[in-house]
């Protein structure tokens, strides 16, 4: 087969490989793989050998369209976004000019406008970015931007140190971006969340007094929309207040629960979203875009360009009428992928109404695995389901350690390839993290899940083999 061949045939057969597979994954240690693959680089393959490596390549990838596949905050796939993401391939353009990218540059910004108008950025912009993590660490530059335009050449020395806040729940890009950005992890505040792992407007409010006693610059607030572990969602609306009132940027990290905004019924949960200056939106999680489409939508149209833009790069954009299009200021990055497209493409063919079938779907799902869980005599919640995360266990017999237990469960499920589902840790407990992401999965498919969950379980501990 030649390698034009072999794409069409892919393209034929892909829905078939992931969907159609016995198991989600054929699982290896790195040491076995290594010997099951030519993985060294040097002489020049023929095609067979190429059509071959290729075979490999699939059979022992994780098939994350499976329906057993609920392990992280993606999965599944829309054809049309697919389809997409080929085509951005196969046209290969990247996204720093207009003149290079002509349909991107316009669908990107036709994209942006669309999730604007969720958002309720009324004059907004935004930029496709490598990922959630990307979009957090942009948020938290233009955020300090805001605050001190100046740094962007005078640095961070001989100031106050600016302090930025998070919630206990939040997730570790964060971190991250604290330190690409100079600031450094002390100066991120973790704020106490409550019970269902929601931030507390009041702790975040002392924890902004405490910050400026310390002699800090409180500067920057991010309300998680959908956190990692729970699902849970911070109260955008009083911590818009306080953001205020301390001249605070306030971003939502909407990277894994974004998507919710799609659905009329739950999109309560953003309440006071157009008061913040900064939304993260992956569209390559709960939209099943593939991966990666992320998105940092912010309210002050110029603020974007104001914080990234430099001024080395005239053999790249050059003056003329359409200079505003050059998107490529507004990023980070020099080159990049087209990565609207597939997400443009996708939303035409899927349109607004069964996007929000499909959230409306996932969410009374998710709610289905609660009530199936608490019926079961064997398994219990370990944390009310808010949104689109299960955090449940076996309930361990006397004398068997319950998190021993259930992380020899779920690795037994994944080394027999049976389903690939993770866990977290909530307060001690092993707790397994079921997510709802993949559209396509029904209450069969769950059933499917559960079963296998309980059926490993009671092997294991007939075995004693924990
Ligand atoms: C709440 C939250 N924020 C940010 C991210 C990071 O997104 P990405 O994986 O696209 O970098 C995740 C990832 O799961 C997340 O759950």
């Amino acid at each position: 087969m030649t390698e034009n061949e072999l794409l069409f045939e892919l393209i034929r057969s892909f829905k078939n490989i992931h969907e159609g597979a016995d198991k989600v994954l054929e699982h290896h240690s790195p040491q076995a793989l290594r010997q099951l693959v030519n993985l060294t680089l040097g002489p020049k393959n023929n095609s067979d050998e190429i059509a071959s490596l290729i075979n490999d390549y699939i059979k022992y990838s994780v098939k994350t369209g499976h329906k057993q596949y609920v392990n992280q905050l993606f999965g599944g796939y829309n054809e049309t976004g697919v389809l997409g993401d080929v085509l951005a391939t196969l046209m290969n353009t990247s996204m720093y000019t207009y003149e290079v990218s002509p349909m991107a540059t316009l669908i990107e910004k036709e994209v942006v406008a669309k999730m604007n108008s969720y958002s309720g950025f009324a004059n907004g912009d935004g930029i496709f970015t490598a990922g959630g993590s990307s979009s957090n660490n942009l948020a938290m530059l233009c955020a300090r931007h805001q605050k001190y335009p100046d740094m962007k050449t005078g640095g961070l020395s001989g100031r106050k140190p600016l302090s930025a806040f998070v919630s206990d729940q939040a997730h570790y890009s964060f971190q991250k971006a604290s330190y690409a950005l100079g600031l450094g992890s002390n100066y991120l505040v973790s704020v106490a969340s409550n019970e269902l792992g929601q931030m507390i407007p009041e702790a975040l409010e002392a924890a902004i007094e405490h910050s400026k006693a310390r002699g800090e610059e409180p500067f920057f607030i991010a309300a998680t929309a959908g956190t990692t572990e729970l699902g849970a969602f911070d109260p955008i609306e009083p911590l818009a207040h306080i953001a205020e009132k301390h001249q605070c940027w306030l971003h939502v990290d909407g990277s894994w629960g974004g998507s919710l905004i799609l659905s009329q019924k739950h999109r309560h949960l953003f309440s006071g979203i157009q008061k913040a200056q900064s939304f993260a939106w992956n569209a390559h999680k709960l939209m099943n875009a593939p991966l990666t489409a992320s998105v940092l939508l912010v309210a002050n149209p110029t603020i974007l360009y104001e914080a990234v833009s430099a001024d080395r790069a005239d053999y790249l954009f050059h003056d003329h009428e359409d200079a505003s299009f050059d998107l490529g200021k507004k990023s980070l990055q020099c080159g990049r992928r087209n990565d609207a497209l597939k997400v443009w493409l996708a939303w035409k063919a899927i349109g607004d109404e069964q996007y929000e079938k499909n959230i409306n779907h996932l969410m009374e799902l998710a709610q289905y695995c609660a009530a199936f869980v608490e019926a079961h005599k064997d398994l219990e919640l370990l944390s009310p389901v808010q949104t689109l995360n299960i955090n449940f266990r076996f309930k361990a017999p006397e004398g068997i350690d319950a998190n021993e237990l259930n992380l020899a469960i779920r690795n037994q499920l994944l080394h027999e390839g049976q389903a690939m589902v993770n866990y977290c840790h909530l307060q001690g407990r092993l707790s397994i993290r079921l997510v709802l992401v993949n559209h396509q999965i029904q209450k069969s498919d769950l059933e499917q899940f559960f079963t296998s969950f309980v059926s490993t379980a009671k092997k294991l501990v007939a075995e004693v083999k924990i």
